[in-house]
């Protein structure tokens, strides 16, 4: 099996590209900049490529070169870049996206795994909002409001089509908010749930206005990671399109700083009540129902303290 990563330096590709090392696979790993600051270890060690995705010669010329069985797509701008310029975003996650896929297409790829989000389902609103939050299940309706929101619901309608017409299988993973390692450095405004952690751990304050009553569904990006191999090498093929990655359960803010608290004994975390902790405006909290990812391909979310622990334990060994 040979598997080629878009996207493979971020925050979510080094964790895959280690899962899929893991599992034996041949890994060809392609970012639009060589920065190995997420993986020191991989540098000289792991086959890489520069690849931009909006390159659509160049991608080709570098898959082609590689024949992968399958193709993880994770490049993209984040949100907060994404809507500071949203023609780039455009040009990225949408066109992006569209290049891997014809590409795919081209070179006979048998299956496109494609990071979407929980963004896709945009504004969250009555049952599935506070204080409710039943859980979203990949048949309810999507409200996609910022250019990222429309990105990904975009991009899994290219890949749909792809599939349907005779292109590469096609399997969209919409994440709940991820939070682990890396995204401090690398997604600033985006990481205030991982920041908590890392603030916590490091001694410093945490300091946060307002949102503690905000729920949320946390997925730690290691398990993230874990459903991105696992969809990726699944050996049949996949019956559905469209995948929700999350627990299920809106925890909300005070439950994990009172988690964070247990296992940092000596944590200074101040957290203000309401809503909307990061400041978005458009109410994307929600819980994401992932049984069908759970058939499909074993998809088990762990516990919120397991993940939390492990984020704790790995921070600690790096100091
Ligand atoms: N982090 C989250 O909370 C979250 C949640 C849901 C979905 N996702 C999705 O997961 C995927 C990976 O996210 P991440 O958190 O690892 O982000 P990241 O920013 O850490 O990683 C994205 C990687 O893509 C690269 N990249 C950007 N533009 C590129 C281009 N034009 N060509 C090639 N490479 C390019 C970046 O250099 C980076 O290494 C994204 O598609 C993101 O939308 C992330």
């Amino acid at each position: 099996m040979r598997v080629a990563v878009t996207g493979a330096l971020g925050v979510n590709g080094v964790f895959v590209v280690r899962g899929l090392l893991q599992a034996g696979v041949e890994v060809l790993a392609t970012n639009w900049v060589e920065d190995y600051s997420l993986a020191p270890d991989f540098e000289g060690e792991i086959d890489f490529r520069l690849a931009d995705v909006t390159d659509r010669e160049r991608l080709h010329t570098t898959l082609r070169g590689f024949r992968p069985d399958v193709v993880i797509h994770l490049a993209a701008i984040l949100p907060v870049e994404a809507q500071a310029d949203p023609y780039r975003g455009y040009t990225v996650n949408i066109m992006g996206t569209a290049n891997v896929l014809a590409v795919a297409r081209d070179i006979d790829v048998n299956r496109v795994v494609f990071t979407s989000s929980k963004a896709a389902y945009g504004e969250v609103t009555g049952i599935h909002a506070h204080p409710r939050y039943q859980a979203l299940t990949e048949d309810d309706a999507v409200y996609p409001k910022n250019i990222y929101d429309h990105a990904k619901v975009a991009s899994e309608g290219l890949g749909m089509n792809y599939q349907r017409t005779g292109g590469p299988e096609f399997a969209a993973l919409r994440f709940a908010t991820i939070f682990g390692p890396g995204k401090v450095g690398k997604h600033g405004p985006m990481s205030q749930i991982s920041g908590i952690v890392e603030d916590a751990v490091a001694g410093r304050p945490v300091r946060i206005e307002q949102g503690g009553d905000q729920g949320d569904d946390y997925l730690y990006v290691r398990d993230a990671a874990a459903a991105i191999v696992a969809a990726a090498l699944h050996e049949k093929p996949l019956p559905h399109s469209i995948y929700n990655i999350g627990s299920g359960i809106a925890r909300t803010l005070f439950h994990y700083a009172d988690i964070v608290r247990t296992l940092v004994p000596t944590a200074d975390i101040k957290i203000g009540p309401g809503l909307d902790p990061m400041g978005f405006g458009v109410s994307y909290y929600s819980a994401l129902n992932s049984n069908r990812a759970k058939e499909d391909f074993g998809f088990e979310a762990p516990e919120l303290a397991s993940a939390l622990h492990d984020y704790v334990e790995t921070l600690k060994e790096r100091t």
